[in-house]
């Protein structure tokens, strides 16, 4: 299966809540980060809830432990099912993440290597490949992996074996999902489904890809 998460970062509550309606029955997932949240509140989790999807929290949390189990606490009683951590804070401060997953019968995933032009400076030379080992090691459910750079994806399945890889980077970002969803678990797509004028058309253009 590869499932089509949409990205929803948009920052007007009541579009939001139209977009993912439209979009929900061509989509497996919701993902949604700091711009909506910041524009309308942790209780859009709440609201999203209710279109029966799972929601994915991309919080990036990157804390010490302790502060990543508060964080991971609240993100999993508004509603949310699992949370995007970054994994260079270290192995306790993933596990925390995991162990709060857990708790709530949630998943956690782990961001090993970014989609954009300046991940290069700090997510290369076996990086990605050391925060993998990490998850292994935490028991997280998987990674997020670039959609932009198919063999990198590639080289990342041979680290992480049978656990989830989830993809942004496709549409906005350049990345093609002819070339990235049979390597991947799930494609993240934000701009080309929600930018849309038709946005629950736009996201039946990936139906190919869902398999
Ligand atoms: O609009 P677009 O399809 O580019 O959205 C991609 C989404 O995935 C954004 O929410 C972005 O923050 C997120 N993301 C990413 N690259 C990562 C991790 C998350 O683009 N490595």
């Amino acid at each position: 299966m590869t499932d089509l998460i949409l990205s929803l970062d948009v920052t007007d509550r009541s579009e939001a809540l139209r977009i993912a309606a439209a979009v929900a029955p061509e989509a497996d997932a919701i993902k949604v980060g700091y711009p909506l949240v910041l524009a309308a509140g942790l209780g859009i989790a709440h609201d999203l809830a209710e279109l029966g999807l799972p929601l994915i929290a991309d919080f990036k949390v990157a804390d010490i432990p302790n502060t990543n189990t508060l964080i991971c606490e609240q993100v999993f009683a508004a509603g949310f099912s699992a949370v995007i951590a970054q994994g260079f804070p270290g192995p306790d401060s993933v596990l925390a993440c995991v162990d709060a997953a857990r708790a709530a019968g949630g998943e956690c995933y782990v961001v090993a290597e970014m989609s954009h032009p300046g991940a290069r400076t700090f997510f290369s030379e076996g990086v990605p490949e050391r925060l993998c080992a990490i998850v292994a090691e935490t028991g997280a459910d998987g990674i997020i992996a670039p959609a932009t750079r198919p063999e990198r994806v590639r080289a990342l399945r041979e680290q992480v074996g049978t656990k989830k890889i989830l993809s942004p980077g496709i549409g906005a970002q350049g990345g093609d999902p002819a070339a990235i969803a049979a390597l991947v678990d799930g494609m993240i797509v934000g701009r080309s489904i929600y930018g849309a004028e038709d946005p629950a058309a736009a996201a039946r253009a990936y139906a190919p890809y869902r398999r």
